[in-house]
């Protein structure tokens, strides 16, 4: 896809924790000119604190029990299916998706992961990022396909790295940096 469907899309945000990129998707999606709604939320994590703004702003959501991945995704699709969602948003989703639910799911997935990705996929990227001596790090924002934080770069933001940054103080700004991406990545995937 990447292209309007001639109404805004259908959309679901997948979350496991704080639920920052939610809210920033949330707001988003109130602009007028963004062309998603944001109709479901999916956590597998019932301790999630990004509920919060599921509730608040009246977005259904479904908590979905992991300990069978099978299943688990199953139950998703039928929820994704019955809510006619266009697309996903990953959003500090720590469950891997399989390659048959991308499959079968048909529509475009897209994650944001915290480094400039081919660097450091997977997870600590910002210890990673320090470890190395890197002068940079940043943001993407990219297609989701079954290999793990690989698939099409939609979007990147860089920062810079400060000799006094820690992997809390570059994860901080690394954040920051994040609630204006996925926004700007959707304009640019759906070309709007
Ligand atoms: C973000 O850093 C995101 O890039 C990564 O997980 C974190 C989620 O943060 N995939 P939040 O739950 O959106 O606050």
């Amino acid at each position: 896809m990447g292209k309007l469907i001639g109404r805004n899309l259908n959309t679901s945000v997948f979350i496991s924790g704080r639920g920052s990129n939610l809210l920033s998707l949330i707001r988003y999606s109130k602009i007028q000119k963004s062309k998603i709604n944001i109709n479901l939320v999916i956590s597998n994590n019932k301790l999630s604190k990004g509920l919060k703004y599921a509730k608040k702003n009246k977005i259904k959501f479904h908590i979905i029990n992991y300990s069978k991945k099978n299943h688990a995704e199953r139950v998703i699709l039928k929820y994704l299916k019955k809510n006619k969602i266009d697309l996903i948003c990953l959003a500090g989703f720590m469950k891997i998706l399989s390659s048959g639910f991308i499959r079968k799911f048909k529509n475009p997935i897209l994650n944001i992961h915290p480094s400039l990705l081919p660097k450091y996929k997977g997870l600590n990227t910002h210890r990673r990022a320090i470890q190395n001596k890197d002068k940079f790090s940043g943001a993407t924002v990219h297609l989701v396909t079954s290999k793990l934080d690989t698939g099409k770069i939609i979007l990147q933001k860089k920062v810079r790295i400060s000799k006094a940054d820690t992997e809390q103080t570059l994860a901080k700004k690394v954040l920051k940096i994040e609630h204006k991406l996925y926004p700007a990545a959707i304009k640019k995937f759906l070309k709007v």
